[in-house]
């Protein structure tokens, strides 16, 4: 049988397929299936406070899933579809409940990835996928990651490649008064204005206890295992204090720009120049966490790029990833 049927078969039995889009693999589910979505809860550890992505082929299934469907999100649809949007809109009946976390609303979207398209038309109907990552953990951008993490709780690994974008779709709620961006990403503010006009920026994080708009905005999220701080280029004279203090001890860092002559001279455990154009930053982020993120390793550090509108999203998955470097 070729693998997009035994997806189907899977996916129309109750079972958990993980697959790639263009963003970060999810683990999909039935959305219509109240125990097929629960095995999602299961298998990635998530809190049910969290509500799942819903993944369809196209805007005319999407509608489906929706109680309504305002203008905004069709001009969206029709200009991003597939791609990395997700939109928030009021949910249609039929969707497991869980789904939503309980809410009245639905994120629905339509990937842009030939084997998770070819998937969907295939099965008809609306796909529930989180990333395919135990949760708190950094997301998957390619099937060994998936592997490495999930192994026998999925029934079957779709492999696509790495994914292109390599941080999950921007999160946009149309449900409500106004617009909001409840998590940036590789569609941006400034994109998204220039088609339905202004949008507000959900700001801050919730903490973990309560049920967040967003799960993407509870503050600790996406983490490796060993702690990871954060520092930007003007906390140099900080960072040198921080790392005499840690005695010698196996760090790893990623830098953005040119390595500063001061860190020249200190044995990082792995070091990893990250690129300065901010779609390849994305699509990298993942991996090089994963990467620095060794067993032996007492510390990561993670240079943060410029407070500019065009690293909103990596900065974003940065701030959720480390805690700021301890005084
Ligand atoms: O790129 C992506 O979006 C990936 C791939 C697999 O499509 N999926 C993903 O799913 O990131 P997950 O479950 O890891 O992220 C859940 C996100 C939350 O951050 C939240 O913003 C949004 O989904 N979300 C889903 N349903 C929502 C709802 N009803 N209300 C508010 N936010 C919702
Ligand atoms: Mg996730």
């Amino acid at each position: 049988m070729q693998p997009i049927d035994r997806a189907v078969e899977i996916l129309r039995n109750g079972g958990l397929v993980a697959f790639p889009t263009e963003t970060v693999y999810g683990l999909g589910a039935d959305a219509t299936s109240l125990t097929a979505v629960r095995r999602i809860f299961v298998a990635k550890g998530r809190p049910s406070t969290n509500p799942l992505i819903v993944h369809v082929a196209d805007e005319e299934t999407a509608r489906r899933f929706a109680a309504d469907w305002p203008r905004q999100a069709s001009v969206l649809a029709r200009t991003f579809w597939p791609g990395p949007l997700t939109l928030v809109v009021r949910k249609a009946a039929g969707i497991a409940t869980e789904v939503s976390a309980g809410r009245a609303t639905i994120g629905l979207r339509a990937p842009d990835h030939p084997v998770a398209l070819e998937m969907l038309r295939a099965f008809g109907g609306a796909v529930a996928a989180p990333s395919a990552n135990r949760s708190t953990r950094v997301s998957p951008t390619t099937a060994q990651h998936v592997r490495d993490e999930l192994g026998p709780a999925v029934d079957l690994i779709l492999d696509g490649g790495p994914c292109r974008v390599g941080i999950e779709s921007t999160v946009l709620d149309l449900s409500g008064n106004a617009p909001t961006i409840l998590r940036p990403g590789a569609v941006t503010r400034h994109e998204i204005e220039s088609v339905i006009g202004r949008v507000e920026l959900f700001q801050g994080s919730t903490d973990a206890t309560n049920p967040a708009s967003s799960p993407g905005q509870h503050a600790i999220h996406y983490a490796p295992r060993a702690p990871a701080y954060r520092f930007s280029r003007d906390e140099l004279d900080p960072l040198l204090r921080w790392l005499a203090s840690a005695g010698g001890a196996p760090i790893s860092a990623v830098l953005v720009g040119e390595i500063p002559d001061s860190l020249t001279q200190i044995p990082f455990a792995l070091l990893i120049e990250a690129p300065k154009v901010p779609e390849e930053f994305a699509r990298q982020l993942y991996a090089a966490l994963r990467r620095l993120d060794s067993p032996d390793v007492h510390a990561i550090l993670v240079e943060m790029p410029p407070d500019k509108p065009e690293w909103a999203a990596v900065r974003d998955r940065i701030t959720r990833a480390t805690q700021p470097l301890p005084a």
